[in-house]
């Protein structure tokens, strides 16, 4: 059988920005016939993150994710069906998903790598066990849990930058379910200004690319910053990190202003930015989702349970902002 596949055709060097041209699409055989153990699965979706940016790399720099090798299919989050399975697990029609999933339109692979997904936890949207019930919703949970310090009642203003996009969108309506008073975000158009505050529950958000943004801060975080969760570092974390009040948190989630730069992650913050953070004892640890496999069960119930409540807005925030592939 015929398939489709997406490759690594060149690298856009650590300096670079990437171009359609660093990938190609070519056509291979799939084999007719599956091993026991194996799966043949079809591609529904496929998810595009920031951190494919440093996969496109010869060295990502991190020892958690690894390089994509040139004229290999490159792979990442999906969702797709079960098609024929000689694994135990699975059987025709389910539904299953895999971080590592190649960009393929069918693809055969070891039951062992996939996990079953169950539609009902997103409404049939299998979409959003790439987004909001997936990935992205539990880096925001879990990333506000550990690392935000958020206590209910105590008026805390969070600020969250590259709010628009898949994981701030959730982090600014998660800041407000567990308990901030005030929710400011910061993005990059007055459209995606205009959805943060009318659609999901932002107090005030900022258009980085117009007007300024510390004056703004100033004016929309009265009582200074207490959590930051920090989608994009680079001028904006620095001008958000100015006022963070004493002993706040910044949830350091990733930094998107960076990755076209061959600078360390996470970047140093300038010298000047770094006597505050001292000062003020404002916490800036390293996050990783990864690390917290054994919340992600419970995570995605809890953001189901939201979402299924009315109470976490998916649709909008997924159609508009998220990026997938669908495959048919
Ligand atoms: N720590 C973890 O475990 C973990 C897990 C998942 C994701 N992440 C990180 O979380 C961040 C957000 O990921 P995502 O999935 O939400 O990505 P996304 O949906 O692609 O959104 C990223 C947003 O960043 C903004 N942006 C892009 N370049 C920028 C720049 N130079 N300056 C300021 N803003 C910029 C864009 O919005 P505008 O158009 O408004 O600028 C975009 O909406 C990334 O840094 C990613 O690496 C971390």
């Amino acid at each position: 059988m015929i398939i489709q596949r997406v490759v690594l055709n060149s690298r856009p060097g650590k300096n670079g920005n990437p171009v359609a041209e660093n990938f190609r699409i070519e056509e291979v055989n799939l084999p007719n016939n599956i091993n026991e153990g194996q799966v043949q699965v079809r591609t529904l979706y496929l998810s595009v993150d920031p951190y494919m940016r440093c996969r496109m790399n010869e060295d990502t720099g991190s020892d958690y994710i690894t390089p994509w090798q040139l004229s290999q299919v490159v792979d990442g989050g999906g969702i797709g069906i079960v098609e024929e399975s000689k694994h135990v697990h699975f059987t025709k029609g389910d539904f299953v998903t895999s971080f590592y999933w190649p960009w393929q339109t069918k693809v055969i692979l070891n039951g062992s790598s996939l996990e079953k997904v169950d539609p009902q936890l997103v409404n049939g949207h299998l979409s959003y066990f790439l987004g909001a019930i997936g990935m992205p919703g539990l880096t925001s949970l879990i990333g506000i849990q550990e690392k935000g310090h958020i206590t209910a009642g105590s008026n805390q203003t969070m600020v969250v930058s590259g709010a628009a996009g898949a994981c701030g969108s959730l982090a600014g309506q998660i800041g407000h379910l567990m308990g901030c008073s005030r929710v400011v975000g910061i993005c990059g158009t007055q459209e995606k200004c205009h959805l943060l505050t009318s659609e999901l529950g932002f107090d005030a958000a900022i258009n980085y690319k117009k007007g300024n943004v510390a004056e703004q801060l100033r004016e929309f975080c009265p009582a200074g910053v207490d959590v930051y969760f920090d989608n994009v570092g680079g001028d904006i974390s620095d001008t958000v990190i100015s006022q963070m009040n004493q002993n706040s948190h910044i949830i350091l989630c990733g930094q998107i202003s960076q990755y076209n730069k061959d600078v360390p992650y996470p970047p140093p913050l300038p010298p000047a930015v770094e006597a505050i953070q001292k000062e003020r004892n404002i916490t800036r640890e390293r996050f990783l989702v990864l690390n917290y496999k054994d919340k992600f069960e419970s995570g995605i119930l809890q953001l189901s349970q939201w979402f299924k409540e009315g109470k976490l807005k998916v649709e909008l925030a997924s159609i508009l902002l998220s990026i997938s592939l669908i495959l048919t």
